[in-house]
């Protein structure tokens, strides 16, 4: 198992992953739509021995009250059935929050199931006072967030927009 960057060469095996992942082709036109539309600030693959990709997390930019803050949104994060359970959606996004701490981005949000990303490390957005209008591919998600920049958080409080295609995807 590697856990490393997206490259090009990906593109086919990360939408052939995302169409069997997750219940339409809905995430799989997302990703395509970021990347034409180079919104993919950071891609992170799992794959197998022969180079299958097995688990993918997206990263793309967010806008808090139309301000750039160098946020990024969490978003899709898939993991092939046969290897759930095994924390590789963990290492992916902890892969991606190392990389985008390194690129100095200043926070991660993801719009998902609280349970699951609150042990991860995310917080809710609603104790920021942040929230989000645009619920993304999931109408009972909840907004969180993981600081990179711990600072990042002091007087932000608003809208967290997610770009163009999801608005799209979502419908
Ligand atoms: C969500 C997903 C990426 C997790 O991958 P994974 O490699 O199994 O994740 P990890 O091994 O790091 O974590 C597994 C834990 O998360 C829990 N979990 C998995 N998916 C979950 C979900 N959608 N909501 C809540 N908890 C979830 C599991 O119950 C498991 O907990 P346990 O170890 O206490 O049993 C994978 O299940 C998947 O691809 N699902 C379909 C796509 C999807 O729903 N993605 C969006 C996630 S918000």
């Amino acid at each position: 198992m590697l856990i490393r960057v997206e490259i090009p060469v990906d593109a086919a095996g990360i939408a052939k992953l995302l169409r069997q992942a997750f219940p339409t082709k809905a995430e799989s036109d997302l990703v395509h739509h970021l990347r034409e539309d180079g919104l993919i600030t950071l891609g992170v693959v799992a794959t197998d021995d022969d180079g299958g990709v097995v688990g993918y997390a997206a990263f793309s930019p967010v806008m808090v009250n139309g301000e750039d803050r160098q946020w990024v949104g969490l978003a899709p994060l898939a993991v092939a059935e046969a290897y759930r359970g095994k924390e590789l959606g963990k290492a992916l996004i902890y892969e991606g929050l190392d990389s985008l701490n390194e690129f100095s981005y200043a926070a991660v949000t993801v719009l998902g199931d609280a349970n699951y990303y609150s042990a991860l490390g995310f917080k809710p957005a609603s104790d920021f006072n942040l929230h989000s209008e645009n619920k993304g591919l999931d109408a009972n998600a909840t907004l969180l967030i993981y600081p990179l920049i711990e600072e990042t958080l002091n007087d932000v409080s608003g809208l967290v927009a997610y770009s163009a295609p999801f608005e799209q995807c979502a419908k």
